[in-house]
């Protein structure tokens, strides 16, 4: 079955805002990006934690939905700083973005710890947004699929393959994300169609994101591709009218 006859694999827009924003840029954005959407595709948006209330107000009765960046493995208790996902539930949260490579990077989460987010996100019936991508040595020693492979067995592992049936995948590879360094399509397909092939019998299903460097002039090209469903957004995300189009371009 091709991906456009594939209810399940719905093109998706999710836009991650990283450390950006204020009340007052927000309510602007949310309001151009909320005017100017209808149309097929998923669209979710992943503002900063103290910015999910606000956004969750401003995009009631709109047909897009809330994220958030991250997320803690534990339930409660003493964990200063950290949010549980059944805090985001109530705050009508609906993704989370787990694994991404800042957070791999700069908080040094480890495959291990992200297995735990992943689990704790489905636990409290949110999809988990798993990413997975190679550094600019692992692309330029050729080892590109290996890492993919590693970051996903790391998953399957402890939950098996079943449960991708309510998650998403996206694929950053490190030297693309915030660069303007978009991979090639065929550096893009080549790694997409490996992901989909290690998902079992969910291959055909699954909804795999491509993320890095991704703007209105580049996106049609990348969509179109058969194994991309959609984006994850870094920059793109910050500014309406090319949100807009990389959403359109989607649809
Ligand atoms: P850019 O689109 O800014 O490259 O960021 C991609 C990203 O990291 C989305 O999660």
């Amino acid at each position: 079955m091709n991906k456009a006859s594939n209810a399940k694999r719905r093109q998706l827009v999710v836009g991650n805002w990283k450390m950006n924003g204020s009340l007052q840029e927000n309510a602007g954005l949310l309001a151009s990006i909320t005017a100017g959407w209808q149309g097929n595709t998923d669209v979710v948006i992943c503002p900063p934690f103290p910015y999910l209330q606000q956004v969750c107000e401003l995009l009631k009765n709109t047909p897009i939905m809330l994220g958030a960046q991250t997320v803690s493995e534990h339930d409660k208790g003493a964990f200063t700083g950290e949010i549980s996902a059944s805090m985001l539930t109530d705050l009508n949260c609906k993704f989370v973005i787990i694994g991404h490579n800042e957070r791999r990077r700069m908080q040094h989460e480890s495959d291990e710890q992200i297995v735990h987010k992943f689990i704790a996100v489905q636990k409290a019936g949110l999809i988990p947004i798993l990413c997975v991508g190679e550094s600019l040595q692992d692309r330029e020693q050729g080892r590109h699929l290996e890492t993919i492979n590693r970051q996903l067995n790391a998953v399957f592992a402890h939950t098996g393959k079943d449960v991708f049936e309510n998650a998403v995948l996206a694929y950053e590879p490190v030297w693309a994300v915030g660069t303007g360094k978009t991979a090639l399509p065929e550096q893009a397909e080549e790694v997409h169609r490996f992901m989909r092939s290690q998902l079992g019998r969910l291959a055909e299903e699954v909804r795999i994101l491509y993320g890095g460097s991704v703007k209105a002039h580049n996106a049609q090209q990348l969509f179109a591709l058969p194994d991309i469903d959609g984006a994850l957004l870094g920059g793109a995300s910050l500014n309406a009218e090319e949100f807009l189009a990389i959403c359109k371009a989607a649809d």
